[in-house]
C-alpha cells in the first residue's frame, strides 16, 4: 500500500483513500459539526471583525478523523494537506465573490438578509445553527451556486480521453486531456453572462455534467457538503451582523483561481449602526 513520492494512486488506491475522506465528509458525519463551525465563525467575527479597521477571512477547520487501519501514515499526512489546500482556496474564493456580489447587488443582499434574519428570529440567544436550519437557507445557497457558476474557483479537473471522441464537430484524440467549459454555454444556461438565481430553483432541470463547480463523476468534490455548511454559517453571521461597501473597483484575474486584482478591501458597518 505504500507508494513512492509523486507516484500516482492506482484506481483501487484512489477508491480506498477517497472512501476514507468521504467517511467523515458525508452528511451524517458533518451534521455533528454544524454547531462547532457556528461557534468558530461567531468567535472569529467577535475577535477579528468587530471594531477592526481591517479584516481577514479565516476558514473554519474541524478535526479530521482518518482511520490508520485504512490509510498509511504517509497517506494521512498527504490527505490532511490535500484537504487544507482543496478546501481553503476554493472556499475563500467563493466567500470573496459572494461578498463582492452582495455589495454590488442591494436587492440580493436584502433578500439574503431577510432569509437570515427570519432564521435568526427562530433561535434563542447563543443557540447554534443546526443542519436542519441550513437546509432552509434555500435563497442564500442559490446565491452561492450562481456565484460558483459565474466565477468557479476551479473548473472540474482535466479528463483524459480513453479513445478518440468526436464532440461538437471536433476530434479529441485518444490520450488528449480536456476540461469542461459549460457554465457560459447559452444552450445550457440561458443568457449565461447574466446573474440569474432562478437557474437553481429546480436543480434537476440542469443537465448532468453541466454545473461543474464541484467537478463531476467519480472524482466529484467530496467536500461539497462541508463547503455548503461553512459558506451558509459564515454568510448567516456576516449579513446579520454587518453591512459593507467595496473600497475599490473590483476587477479580477485568474491565476489560475479568480482573484480580485486589488484584493477585496471593504468598509464594514456593524448592523446595529446601519
Ligand atoms: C466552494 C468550495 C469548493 C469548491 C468549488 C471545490 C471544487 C472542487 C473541484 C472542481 C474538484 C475537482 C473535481 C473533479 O475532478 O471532478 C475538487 C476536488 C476535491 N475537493 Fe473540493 N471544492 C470545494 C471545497 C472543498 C472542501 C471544503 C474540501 C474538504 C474539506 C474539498 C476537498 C476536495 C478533495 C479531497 C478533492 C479531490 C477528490 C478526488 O480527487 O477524488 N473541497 N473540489
Amino acid at each position: 500500500m505504500t507508494r513512492r513520492k509523486n507516484q500516482k494512486l492506482s484506481v483501487e488506491d484512489h477508491k480506498r483513500v477517497r472512501g476514507a475522506l468521504v467517511s467523515f465528509l458525508k452528511p451524517e458525519s458533518l451534521k455533528l459539526y454544524v454547531g462547532k463551525m457556528d461557534g468558530e465563525v461567531k468567535e472569529h467575527l467577535e475577535m477579528h471583525w468587530h471594531g477592526k479597521p481591517q479584516v481577514e477571512m479565516k476558514i473554519v477547520c474541524i478535526a479530521f478523523f482518518f482511520n490508520e487501519e485504512v490509510l498509511t501514515e504517509d497517506e494521512i499526512v498527504h490527505n490532511v494537506m490535500l484537504i487544507m489546500v482543496a478546501g481553503h482556496d476554493t472556499s475563500s474564493v467563493l466567500m470573496t465573490f459572494i461578498m463582492r456580489l452582495l455589495a454590488n447587488e442591494p436587492a440580493v443582499y436584502a433578500a439574503v438578509l431577510q432569509e437570515q434574519e427570519e432564521m435568526a428570529k427562530t433561535k434563542l440567544s447563543g443557540e447554534f445553527l443546526t443542519w436542519e436550519d441550513l437546509t432552509k437557507m434555500k435563497y442564500t445557497w442559490r446565491v452561492a451556486m450562481e456565484t460558483l457558476r459565474m466565477v468557479p474557483p476551479a473548473f472540474g479537473g482535466f479528463r483524459k480521453a480513453l479513445k478518440d471522441i468526436e464532440y461538437g464537430g471536433y476530434l479529441i484524440p485518444k490520450g488528449w486531456q480536456a476540461i469542461p467549459m459549460t457554465h457560459m454555454d447559452g444552450s445550457i444556461f440561458l443568457e449565461p453572462s447574466k446573474f440569474g438565481l432562478s437557474r437553481f430553483e429546480n436543480q434537476t432541470s440542469i443537465p448532468p455534467y453541466s454545473f461543474v463547480a464541484f467537478g463531476a463523476g467519480p472524482r466529484i468534490c467530496p467536500g461539497y457538503e462541508f463547503a455548503r455548511i461553512k459558506t451558509l454559517v459564515t454568510i448567516h453571521y456576516l449579513v446579520t451582523q454587518f453591512a459593507w461597501k467595496l473600497c475599490t473597483d473590483n476587477f479580477f484575474s485568474r491565476d489560475p483561481m479568480p482573484i480580485p486584482t486589488q484584493g477585496l478591501p471593504i468598509k464594514l458597518v456593524p448592523r446595529k449602526l446601519c
